[in-house]
């Protein structure tokens, strides 16, 4: 089992805000999910939740075979290793190249002081090559992030996240950023990846078309509840209509 969430709840504000209620969700190592739902659904509060971004909420959530509300220090920084996270302003240094900005991804593996002198092993840097490579970057290790086009910075990102040598990659909005060309290019190498290395891929999605395009399984999520959660064949318009109605009080809220 990959991740397990057994009646997951997460409120902000004191509980006048609920990002999550009652989530239960079972998923195995090497599935491929697109999640789905309207702005404030819960989406980036599911993801947060499993790399314990945030303060845990009540119910249970275990990831990797952690429970994930109970772990501290260590054990979390533990947990976090196996776990790449790709956002959708990419988060890269700009001002350094493509290359250390992938080997960040691999200081979980590094002593912390040579790290601190920038000094990466041979055998660090034929990994972040390798990852480059694959993500159809080679011989762009030395240019700094900041003169790649989105799509390549997220690329990199990607390699990034490849080099932590990850259990699962948590892919918030990725290609958000990005123009629709180049989002299928960056959902296309989520599915490879996921495909080939049989790592466990959540990408939060707000393009339907490519979500039922790759995704094998979709998850909706209304109001932090799962609406829907099944194959894109099972997706019907009404459930659609019903994912993504606008009611009254969504609207005063906006
Ligand atoms: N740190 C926070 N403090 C207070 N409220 C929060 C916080 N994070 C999320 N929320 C609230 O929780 C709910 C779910 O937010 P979340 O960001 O998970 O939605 P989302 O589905 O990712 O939306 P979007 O598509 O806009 O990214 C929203 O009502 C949001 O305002
Ligand atoms: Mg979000």
């Amino acid at each position: 089992m990959s991740i397990l969430a057994k009646n997951l709840s997460k409120s902000f504000d004191g509980g006048k805000t609920y990002a999550l209620q009652e989530v239960d969700l079972e998923i195995q190592q090497g599935e491929f999910i697109a999640i789905i739902g309207l702005s404030g659904a819960g989406k980036s509060t599911f993801l947060r939740a499993i790399n314990a971004t945030n303060a845990p909420g009540s119910g249970s959530l275990q990831v990797l075979g952690k429970e994930v509300t109970q772990l501290r220090g260590k054990q979390l920084v533990g947990l976090r290793k196996q776990i790449g996270f790709i956002f959708q302003q990419f988060n890269l240094v700009k001002s350094l190249t493509v290359m250390q900005n992938v080997l960040v991804g691999r200081l979980a593996y590094v002593p912390l002081w040579r790290s601190l002198l920038g000094f990466f092993a041979e055998k660090d840097v034929s990994i972040a090559k390798r990852a480059l490579d694959s993500v159809g970057l080679e011989g762009r290790y030395h240019e700094r992030a900041r003169n790649l086009s989105g799509g390549q910075q997220q690329r990199v990102a990607i390699a990034r996240a490849l080099v932590q040598e990850p259990k699962i990659i948590l892919a918030d909005e990725p290609m958000a950023s990005l123009d629709p060309k180049l989002s299928e290019v960056v959902i296309q190498m989520l599915e490879r990846i996921n495909r080939e290395q049989n790592i466990t891929v959540l990408v939060n999605i707000h393009v339907l078309s490519l979500a039922k395009k790759y995704a094998k399984r979709m998850i909706a999520f209304r109001k932090g509840r799962v609406v829907f959660d099944g194959t894109p064949e099972q997706l019907t318009e009404a459930k659609i209509d019903e994912i993504y109605h606008v009611d009254q009080a969504m609207m005063e809220k906006l």
